[in-house]
């Protein structure tokens, strides 16, 4: 079952409850659960690939883990931890980094494995090393790991290069066990970064200024574990918000914020959807065919990066053309070759696309390459002639519950085979 077949239909139609944000929340609070010996039950976690290999690596950290309910999940960490990140872990996923900072300030030292490129392009690592090394730690990067050790934290004034999501993460779950204060300056703002600090301050951490440019973390001498329940996942709901754009319709999502989409919901709003803040989330509705208009991502609150190959699966079918630039990320249109075969007219280089939109697109079989460029093929293929079929689905699987079946909730013809 690593693919998904689907056919256009009926516009989308109802209401859903949208998952938490297990991979781009979940994982990294996990990460900072190893700052403090004890249990941590974390709710609204429901299972995506990546959550299995980040459970892999904090067991072989020496957490003990046990599902407690469906979507919840007990780490216990009192136990002796063994601070290293095994190779076949962290190359399966990025996300495993985020360990770095906890067990260096926990334990004095750490060894994690180098995750390498991926499909998006190259993905360094400099500005979570030269952090963590303004505030006292010696790394040293060595046959494929990255070897850290500190005989104590200090805090530190830390100017980021470019708002950094992982590594604003990484320089945060270090800093609150710093000794002083530390000073993030240019960190990333994205709504992830913000249900981080309050988990941590729920710990007993003292960070003021997430979800601004500035964070200020005055370090404590210990955290004490506590329970967490992850956010809504706003990329889960923007996928379906485009999904509607695409096949039109009308829906409503449930357990997500609107403010966390306010760029999403105002680019919709140009190319002719009609997108509002409901009293249980998102409400949303589209005509058939709507307008092209130009998009470039950038770091929270612009648009998100994540977003830009759903935004160029519905600029291919929208009237008009668009120029879509792409920000954050040297080499993220390579999905554009797939929509090109389901007859797609886009020219592109490594950061732009032109994309002239098609009254519909020709169903054909395609791959996924990463987890974004996989859902903005299947919801390609909610306006292609035919049945589409979407090869290497366990891309998507990474980040996504289940999006078949929630477009399948809202009426889509989707199926996994
Ligand atoms: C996170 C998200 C990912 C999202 C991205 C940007 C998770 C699991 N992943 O990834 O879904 O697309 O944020 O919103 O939450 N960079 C450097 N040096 C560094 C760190 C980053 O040059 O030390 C560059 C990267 O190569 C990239 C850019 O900065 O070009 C943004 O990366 P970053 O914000 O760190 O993304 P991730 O945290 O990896």
């Amino acid at each position: 079952m690593n693919s998904v077949a689907v056919r256009p239909g009926e516009p989308l139609h109802g209401t859903i409850k949208v998952s938490g944000a297990t991979k781009n929340s979940g994982l990294k609070q996990l990460a900072a659960a190893l700052l403090a010996p004890g249990v941590t039950r974390v709710r609204n976690l429901p299972k995506v690939q990546d959550l299995e290999v980040m459970i892999a690596v904090l067991e072989a950290i020496g957490a003990k883990v046990e599902w407690t309910a469906p979507d919840e999940l007990r780490l216990d960490t009192s136990g002796t931890l063994e601070p290293e990140a095994p190779y076949e872990l962290v190359t399966q996923m990025r996300a495993s980094i985020n360990v770095l900072g906890p067990l260096l300030a926990r334990c004095g030292e750490a060894r994690v494995a180098l995750p390498g490129g991926d499909n998006i392009g190259n993905r360094k690592l400099d500005m979570h090393f030269n952090g963590l090394n303004a505030m006292g730690a010696e790394l040293e990067v060595s046959h494929g790991f990255v070897n850290a050790r500190c005989n104590a934290l200090n805090g530190a004034r830390i100017v980021l290069e470019f708002p950094s999501v992982g590594a604003t993460e990484n320089l945060l779950t270090a800093a609150v066990l710093a000794k002083g204060e530390t000073v993030i300056e240019n960190a990333a703002r994205e709504p992830e970064i913000t249900d981080l600090a309050a988990f941590l301050n729920r710990m007993g951490a003292h960070v003021l200024g997430a979800g601004t440019s500035t964070i200020t973390v005055e370090g404590v001498d210990e955290l004490s574990s506590t329970d967490t329940e992850i956010m809504g996942d706003r990329i889960e709901a923007g996928t379906l918000l485009f999904a509607c754009g695409i096949a039109g319709g009308e829906i409503l999502l449930e357990g997500v914020q609107f403010e966390n989409l306010e760029i999403v919901a105002m680019k919709l709003g140009e190319m002719g959807m009609r997108v509002s803040k409901a009293p249980e989330g998102i409400w949303a509705a589209a005509p058939e065919r709507l307008r092209a208009v130009d998009i470039q991502t950038l770091p929270y609150p612009g648009f998100a990066t994540d977003f830009m190959p759903m935004a160029v699966a519905l600029l291919a079918t929208c009237s008009g053309t668009a120029i879509v630039t792409e920000n954050v990320f040297d080499n993220r249109f390579s999905f554009v070759d797939e929509l090109l075969r389901m007859g797609a007219d886009i020219t592109t280089d490594s950061r732009h696309s032109v994309v002239r939109g098609q009254e519909g697109l020709s169903a054909a079989p395609v791959r996924a390459l990463d987890v974004r460029a996989g859902a903005a093929l299947l919801l390609a293929g909610l306006r292609a002639d035919g049945e589409t079929i979407v090869h290497d689905w366990h891309h998507v699987d990474r980040g996504y519950p289940d999006l078949p079946g929630a477009l399948a909730t809202l009426g889509a013809n989707i199926n996994r085979c």
